[in-house]
């Protein structure tokens, strides 16, 4: 089993090859090689039984993505976008990577004929306007963000090459990823991550919505062990839809915070400092947070049990150690 992950120098990239590694296996046979790609040279992974190679790659590049991706393939996880804030002040740079590089990935997968598995991640922000709630497998896709016109592109691509043969796609829409470690990004969600993140290593951040705010999370240890069942989850079971929602939980601000000082004490709430900011309100103010995804729960996908463990995860995988 020969595993291509392309943004694999990313925050879920490098979690889903660590796991992979300490699994061993994927849709049942042993791993022989992953290949982390990225358009920055990716961290290597330590302590693998099998070969792991780490490339460059610009999938808005048709030449560099056919360097990369081989007829030696078997299972590809196409995770390399902008996020949302950066494709959104980016308008060109967001169309060529996260809509041309998807179908680059998906053009050069056809070329080879060699039908590999194809797991892309889509995002809940396919969703939004004037559709009413809750947030059902068959909701429509209504994108009120350029990322989310890229991502909802990137699936009727993932359906049709899927369709026609060309590959064995399917597309998970990621939740808000919270705690995502590392630095904050330029995702409008972020400080879903860092009012959490930041106190928990004894440093300030700013909330800049009220704590009544809800939203959608999943943590990442929980998405990654998603996006390896949905990688196993057999062709016909998936139907002509090859793309759905991935589970998460709804959560105010104020039940993350309440889960942060259950699992940490008191002393990191009092580092968030209150502080509306009307431009991030605005954005987040349209997302959506009641969602039903029943089709990849029947598939055996799953959420965290509560946002406590969403914390502890934090703790255990990625605290920086003083
Ligand atoms: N983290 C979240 O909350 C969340 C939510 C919904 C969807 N997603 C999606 O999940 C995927 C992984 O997210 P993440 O949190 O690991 O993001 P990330 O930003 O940490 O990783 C994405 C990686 O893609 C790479 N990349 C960017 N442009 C590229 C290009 N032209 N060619 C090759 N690589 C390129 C980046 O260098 C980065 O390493 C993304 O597709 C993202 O849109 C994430």
């Amino acid at each position: 089993m020969n595993i291509l992950i392309i943004g694999g120098g990313g925050v879920v990239g490098q979690k889903l090859a660590r796991k992979l590694t300490e699994r061993g296996t994927l849709r049942g046979q042993a791993i022989s090689k992953i290949t982390l790609a990225d358009v920055v040279d990716p961290a290597m992974i330590e302590g693998a039984p099998f070969a792991i190679e780490t490339t460059t790659c610009d999938i808005s590049d048709a030449a560099s993505v056919a360097k990369t991706v081989t007829a030696e393939t078997n299972v590809i996880y196409l995770l390399a976008a902008i996020v949302s804030a950066h494709a959104e002040q980016d308008f060109d740079a967001g169309y060529a990577i996260n809509m041309m590089g998807t179908l680059n990935v998906l053009n050069r997968c056809r070329e080879l004929g060699t039908k590999p598995v194809v797991v892309f991640t889509s995002s809940i922000a396919v969703y939004g306007g004037e559709v009413p709630d809750p947030i059902i497998d068959h909701t429509f896709l209504n994108p009120q963000t350029s990322y989310g016109a890229q991502k909802a592109i990137g699936e009727l691509l993932i359906n049709d090459f899927s369709r026609k043969g060309f590959v064995d796609g399917r597309g998970f829409r990621l939740p808000t990823i919270s705690v995502r470690p590392g630095k904050p990004n330029r995702a409008a969600s972020s400080f879903m991550s860092s009012i959490l993140r930041e106190p928990l290593n004894g440093q300030e951040a700013v909330c800049p919505v009220d704590d009544d705010y809800l939203h959608y999370y999943l943590s990442p240890r929980k998405c990654v062990e998603n996006l390896i069942k949905g990688a196993e989850i057999p062709a016909e079971d998936l139907g002509m839809n090859r793309c759905m929602m991935m589970p998460g939980r709804m959560w105010s601000i104020r039940q993350l915070v309440d889960a942060m000082t259950a699992v940490a004490g008191p002393e990191p709430a009092k580092l968030i400092r209150w502080e509306a900011q009307p431009e991030i309100k605005e954005i987040v103010k349209g997302w959506r947070f009641d969602l039903r995804p029943e089709k990849a729960i029947k598939l055996g996908l799953t959420a965290d049990e509560s946002f406590e463990d969403n914390i502890r995860y934090y703790l255990e995988d990625d605290k920086p150690q003083a």
